[in-house]
């Protein structure tokens, strides 16, 4: 399976992504890695793999369609068949979500469907909640929504800034990004409605309570 990763930063969901591949855990290729942001630490991190980059600015388009159009050109020509974003952060029309409908992934840093959008840690914090955590889902053209393919929980403590938690759920997103690239890759995801249905999943059997005492 031939994957891209679109970014517009930092990328360590992609270096996650790159080093489950080199260890041969991905079960797919990442032949792309797309920014529409020039000069990020995730080209980086692709050109050091020895991945093929591109850069489309959006800012050199006159609009979203045509930005849109020339982002689905590259990937059909580079037969991609699953496209991750990975920190992608300019809003897709529902012309080009329907276009990779059940192709395309992202991973966003809450516990869906809770604090859709921006600043989710804050948000979580704020609302006194127990636990956050991380989602990988397929994209449809409502923001943040989408079958849900894996989640990671994680505790909220007490004295958490935001970055603390955004740190913790970090280290989960590490995981859960390439087992989800991994489930489609090997043919156990099955997406029925607004749900997905995987073949042979293990899930834990243990609940967690927070505080614990
Ligand atoms: C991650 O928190 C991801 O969940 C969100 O954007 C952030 C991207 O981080 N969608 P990175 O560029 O992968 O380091």
């Amino acid at each position: 399976m031939k994957a891209a990763v679109l970014i517009s930063g930092r990328g360590s969901n992609l270096q996650s992504l790159i080093d489950a591949q080199k260890s041969g855990d991905l079960h797919a290729e990442i032949v792309k890695v797309v920014s529409n942001v020039p000069d990020v630490q995730g080209l980086q991190r692709a050109e050091e793999a020895g991945i093929e980059t591109a850069v489309l600015d959006h800012k050199n388009f006159e609009d979203r369609e045509s930005f849109e159009d020339a982002l689905h050109a590259l990937l059909a020509d580079a037969g991609i068949d699953l496209v991750c974003l990975a920190g992608f952060m300019r809003i897709l029309t529902d012309n080009f979500v329907s276009r990779w409908r059940d192709r395309l992934i992202n991973i966003h840093p809450s516990l869906l469907p809770a604090f859709k959008g921006l600043h989710t840690h804050e948000r979580a914090i704020e609302a006194g909640v127990r636990f956050s955590g991380c989602t990988v889902h397929f994209v449809r053209p409502a923001m943040d929504d989408g079958p849900i393919i894996v989640q990671a929980a994680v505790p909220i403590h007490a004295d958490d800034t935001p970055d603390d938690l955004a740190k913790r759920v970090l280290a989960e997103e590490h995981k859960i990004y390439p087992l989800a690239v991994r489930l489609i890759a090997d043919g156990r995801i099955r997406v029925a409605g607004d749900r997905v249905a995987i073949e042979n999943a293990v899930s834990p059997d243990t609940a967690l309570i927070n505080p614990a005492n």
